[in-house]
């Protein structure tokens, strides 16, 4: 009995994985851009660069003797992140979530950029499991960066739009900085 069962399930699932992998259909229809919104949004970026808890460490670095005279972030260089995303500049305020992503040091003639592929995820309020995918340089010269947004998930699908961010704190131990995004999203 438990054995036809058993039997009975995996011709089941054998007939699932046969009806999804034999059929192939695709359907276009007009694409509303009426029902788009924008959404703006306010938060400030904890990064901690050294001490017993970074949210970002250096994961590879490539072997080159002009680092930069010695920088402790030389060019090519690629960082894991996992900074802190708040409601405020305070350490203690409330957490949003977190800002995932890569860092890649690239030197460009004689100028450094940090190339972030970041994703933004949010816990609170109505966007609550949904993220923002950045990526973009960061001139390592320019007061205010901007990064592009590229896309989104949750209610951030196809998103797109711009963050602005900007440098309130940055010391050997913490960045913290404030960021202004534009999203366009459904
Ligand atoms: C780094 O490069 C230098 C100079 O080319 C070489 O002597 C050294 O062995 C390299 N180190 C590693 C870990 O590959
Ligand atoms: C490295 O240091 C030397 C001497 O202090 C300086 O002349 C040079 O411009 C520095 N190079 C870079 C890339 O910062
Ligand atoms: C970098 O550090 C190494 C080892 O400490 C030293 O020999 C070298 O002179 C330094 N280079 C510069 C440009 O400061
Ligand atoms: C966010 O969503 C998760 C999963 O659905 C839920 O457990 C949590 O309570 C929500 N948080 C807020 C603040 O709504
Ligand atoms: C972007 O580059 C600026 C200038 O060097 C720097 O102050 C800022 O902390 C960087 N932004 C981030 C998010 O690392
Ligand atoms: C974000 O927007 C606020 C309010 O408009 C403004 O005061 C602040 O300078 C902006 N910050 C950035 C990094 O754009
Ligand atoms: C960096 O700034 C933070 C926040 O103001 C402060 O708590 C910390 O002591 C500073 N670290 C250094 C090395 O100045």
């Amino acid at each position: 009995m438990r054995r036809t069962l058993i039997l009975t399930k995996i011709l089941i699932l054998y007939l699932f994985i046969v009806s999804v992998q034999s059929k192939y259909h695709s359907r276009s229809l007009p694409y509303d851009s009426e029902e788009a919104k924008v959404t703006n949004l306010h938060f400030v970026l904890h990064e901690t660069i050294s001490g017993s808890n970074p949210t970002v460490a250096m994961i590879a670095q490539a072997n080159i003797t002009n680092n930069d005279n010695n920088s402790s972030v030389p060019f090519n260089t690629v960082l894991a992140l996992d900074d802190i995303l708040n409601i405020g500049p305070e350490t203690n305020s409330e957490v949003i979530r977190n800002a995932q992503g890569l860092g890649v040091l690239i030197a460009e003639t004689s100028t450094t950029n940090l190339l972030w592929f970041w994703d933004f995820g949010f816990i609170t309020g109505k966007f609550n499991g949904s993220f923002i995918s950045m990526f973009s340089r960061n001139l390592t010269t320019a007061m205010v960066h901007e990064l592009s947004v590229v896309g989104g998930r949750g209610k951030f699908r196809m998103a797109k739009g711009y963050a602005q961010i900007q440098d309130y704190i940055q010391n050997d131990t913490i960045i913290i900085s404030e960021l202004n995004v534009t999203v366009i999203h459904y």
